[in-house]
């Protein structure tokens, strides 16, 4: 009994239970915000099931509400919203669905709420409260809801195949809330997911994505990519990230499991960063690895040139997952061509020559690019990570004295080609661009400091050397 739980007795609800009497309508809060009452997790969007017409009833209660409320009817799916401040309540009739082997779309038809909670995906997803008055509060858990949550277990309220085949979406679901949670999938349902993996081919990228995206943004994103490897549904929906699964062995030398390493990395960012694009960095930026991978008789597995050529990688990556082909795509794609800088920095001698044009080319990105680079230090060897720790410490104490001086983040070059062409009495042409160049060149090799003067007394004098 729920009725005097904080998150049920509110009065928007209590108000909404009044109406549906008044309608003769049995009305019940379901799915999500049930089981984030149990999760002591926040939500403010309410899904109410009305055995009857959802939309009938959402209509009453905007009314009631009067001007402070919002509503919004979409009558092709028989839903309607009321939004009041920061609560949404979400009005459905009760369901029954079929599906087609073919279709995420069912045939749907009016139900009960047996019906309703049966075509839900996880148990812990189908609990619902009721909120007619003589029941109010009164929790209806058919498929041991509770009891999944507290073995912190995703399982579904039918046979797995049927729910999974019916909607493959909720294969990616499983895991996410796998993810989310911290919880385990049920036997059934791992297995169930296994064979069912080749109905994801169904379901839009977008939608696949949507479900990523929320693994990404979790305490320890590594679960969902791992239960997406066991489960087999990783190589269907992001096949370059499975191709990094494996160590060979060459003259008894064997090479990281770059997989593994990459999902390292990936949970410790995430433990420092909330940024979902620096965590898509993390985890591509190796992506490039198996197509450099190469033997060397020397030097043994050599992975050369693997920024340069996972970052080139991306912009495929993204376009066929149908992700933002914009200003977040090209971070993602720098911080991945950038990742190797700070620590070839360190291998050799730390010029300041080479600070500052690491500087240029991350502009303010950078204090992102040395916390991927520090969530890149995974070697088992403590005192091997201590001295990278400590080297990378060096190279930003570096940056930071060098960017008092010089101000190179924001580089903006102090004379113009337009000034360029009037001093030297230039035409538009391509030596404008070389000079200009010059005198960048000149200034991030320390030759000259970041500033007018200086800049164009060199102009001057290479102009006139020439
Ligand atoms: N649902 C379902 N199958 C889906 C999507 C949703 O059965 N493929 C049901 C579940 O009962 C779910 C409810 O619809 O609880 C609401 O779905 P949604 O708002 O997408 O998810 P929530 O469970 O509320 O969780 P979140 O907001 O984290 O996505």
């Amino acid at each position: 009994m729920l009725a005097s739980h904080p998150k049920i007795d509110l009065p928007i609800l209590h108000l909404v239970g009044e109406e549906a009497d008044r309608l003769g309508l049995e009305c019940y809060v379901i799915g999500g915000y049930v089981r984030d009452i149990f999760l002591h997790r926040d939500s403010t969007d309410i899904d109410v099931v009305v055995v009857g017409s959802g939309i009938d009833l959402a209509q009453a209660v905007a009314k009631r509400l009067g001007k402070g409320a919002h509503l919004s009817v979409f009558k092709t799916y028989g839903t309607a919203q009321v939004k009041r401040g920061k609560i949404e309540l979400e009005f459905v009739g009760a369901r029954r669905e079929s599906y087609q082997h073919d279709s995420r779309n069912p045939i749907v038809e009016d139900g009960t709420l047996e019906d309703d909670q049966n075509r839900r995906d996880f148990t812990i997803n189908a609990m619902a409260v009721c909120l007619n008055k003589d029941r109010y509060g009164e929790l209806l858990d058919p498929f041991g809801g509770i009891h999944d949550m507290n073995k912190c277990t995703i399982r579904t309220p039918l046979d797995p195949d049927i729910t999974y085949s019916d909607d493959p979406l909720r294969m990616m679901r499983a895991i996410r809330f796998a993810t989310q949670l911290g919880f385990c999938l049920d036997r059934e349902t791992f297995d169930s997911i296994e064979r069912n993996r080749e109905r994801i081919k169904i379901i839009t990228k977008e939608r696949i994505v949507e479900e990523l995206n929320k693994i990404m943004l979790s305490r320890k994103p590594s679960v969902g990519w791992i239960l997406l490897d066991k489960t087999r549904l990783l190589p269907l929906i992001f096949p370059e990230l499975s191709a990094l699964k494996g160590v060979e062995i060459k003259d008894g030398k064997g090479h990281k499991d770059v997989f593994f390493h990459t999902l390292q990395v990936l949970d410790n960012l995430a433990q420092k960063s909330d940024n979902l694009w620096l965590r898509w960095a993390a985890l591509l930026h190796d992506i490039g690895k198996p197509k450099s991978k190469a033997w060397d008789d020397h030097a043994g597995w050599t992975f050369r040139n693997h920024n340069y050529l996972g970052a080139k990688m991306i912009p495929r990556i993204f376009k066929t997952m149908k992700m933002p082909q914009n200003e977040k795509m090209q971070y993602v794609i720098k911080m991945v061509d950038l990742h190797m800088r700070p620590i070839n920095l360190i291998e050799d001698t730390v010029t300041d020559s080479a600070v500052r044009r690491l500087l240029f080319e991350a502009g303010n990105d950078i204090d992102d690019l040395m916390l991927l680079c520090d969530a890149d230090i995974t070697s088992r060897n403590e005192e091997k990570v201590r001295r990278f720790h400590k080297n990378y410490e060096l190279v930003r104490q570096k940056m930071i004295e060098l960017e008092e001086k010089d101000r190179i983040r924001n580089f903006q070059p102090p004379v113009r080609g337009e000034e360029i062409m009037q001093l030297l009495n230039l035409e538009p042409c391509a030596r404008v661009g070389e000079l200009k160049n010059a005198i960048k060149d000149a200034i991030l090799d320390g030759i000259i400091p970041n500033e007018y003067e200086a800049a164009k007394a060199y102009l001057m004098k290479i102009a006139n050397q020439e």
